[in-house]
């Protein structure tokens, strides 16, 4: 049993996971999250000092929390699995230096994890209960080489990948990225555009639920990079069309009409983006199977439009998402990657791990 914690952004989170032996699946035995959301509201995005001074407050409690839900003593934790970087350094200290007491005071190991490694396995956690949820069976069945895709509201990267979950470090990671966006993450253009049209922080499930009943095509807007040589993304051009189409609208007094046309459009423009180059580099990189993880991973319209495009790119398997819950920021994809890295032998003892530092950047 792992204990793990994630404080990196605004989600305070505490869960303990059990590695399903022999298998690439990770059960969860419990998650408690505290999210801030509610209250970065008024500042309309994320404010670091407030969010440490959050996590300050709700740490020990989630922590609490995650061990009695799972009736498990630390005493009985194989190792504590913490988010160490990247992400807001105060936000990051707060989680390493809960991860840091606990492993020191029960005398146990502790794994640094790279976030981006937390979401790249979220897709092997599973519930506690014995039903299949959604996707679980088809990440048992995965092909190599695959296709790893982050789509958060940091990151948007690609990931040629051969090997299975156990080697997902965040150096092997690293050798294996082919595509990355040169500004805006995908969930940081759902994020922008969505505070133009009005919206609260964070803005993408505004635009997923307001664009029901859209059209689509109702307005152009760029899918920049289109040369099929590139591999990267670039979504501060759709920002600024999106910025110069609402100012119109508003001008004119059409603006609320269209705010289900606007995010139908804006979306499918960040979707087409995304599966342009996802598909590129299926072919590209003969994969065989697709994993897309991440906050973005939650779009409706990314799900609806792989589930009945991936058989024409050439994939063997259908793509595979994490389940809702596991897309956005939570502490059971960390305890799920410090899974994978005890069972590699890769981890700190109680006394080395106590000069480990929390870091800004995703660099390893
Ligand atoms: O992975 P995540 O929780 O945090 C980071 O590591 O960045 O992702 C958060 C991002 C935000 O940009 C949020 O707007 C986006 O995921 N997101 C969505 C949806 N749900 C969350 N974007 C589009 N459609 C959604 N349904
Ligand atoms: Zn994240």
């Amino acid at each position: 049993m792992i204990l793990g914690i994630e404080t990196s952004c605004d989600e305070c989170s505490a869960s303990v996971v059990t590695h399903i032996p022999g298998q690439d699946r990770v059960r969860v035995l419990s998650l408690a999250t505290f999210s801030q959301t509610e209250i970065h509201k008024p500042f309309g995005g994320v404010v670091p000092e407030v969010a440490s001074r959050n996590h300050l407050e709700t740490i020990n409690l989630m922590i609490q929390t995650a061990l009695d839900d799972a009736k498990v003593k630390p005493k009985q934790l194989e190792c504590i699995a913490v988010t160490n970087r990247p992400g807001l350094v105060g936000a990051l200290l707060v989680g390493l230096s809960a991860g840091k007491a606990l492993a020191y005071a029960c005398n146990k190991p502790l794994v640094p994890v790279h976030h981006l490694e937390g979401h790249a396995v979220s897709v092997f956690l599973t519930d506690q209960s014995d039903s299949q949820p959604e996707g679980s069976s088809e990440a048992e069945n995965l092909e190599y080489p695959l296709l790893l895709a982050i789509v958060s509201g940091g990151h948007t990267n690609l990931y040629r990948v051969e090997k299975s979950p156990q080697f997902w470090t965040p150096d092997f990671l690293k050798s294996s990225l082919v595509g990355r966006s040169r500004d805006d993450a995908a969930g940081e253009a759902f994020d922008k555009t969505a505070k133009k049209l009005g919206f609260p922080y964070p803005g993408g499930i505004w635009i997923d639920k307001s664009s029901k009943g859209g059209k689509v095509d109702a307005f152009h807007f760029p899918r920049a990079l289109g040369q099929k040589s590139i591999l990267d993304f670039s979504f501060s051009g759709l920002k600024t069309a999106v910025s110069l189409k609402v100012d119109e609208l508003k001008s004119s007094g059409q603006l609320k009409e269209k705010i289900p046309d606007l995010c139908a459009s804006i979306q499918e423009a960040i979707v087409d983006a995304l599966l342009n180059k996802i598909y590129l580099a299926v072919q590209k990189y003969e994969c065989r199977s697709l994993v897309i993880v991440g906050g973005v991973a939650a779009n409706s319209r990314l799900r609806f439009r792989l589930a009945s495009e991936w058989q024409r790119q050439g994939l063997a398997r259908p793509p595979v998402f994490p389940q809702m819950e596991y897309c956005t920021d939570n502490a059971a994809m960390i305890a799920a990657a410090g899974a994978f890295r005890f069972r590699q032998g890769n981890f700190l003892e109680p006394l080395k791990m106590l000069s480990l530092n929390a870091l800004a950047s995703a660099e390893v």
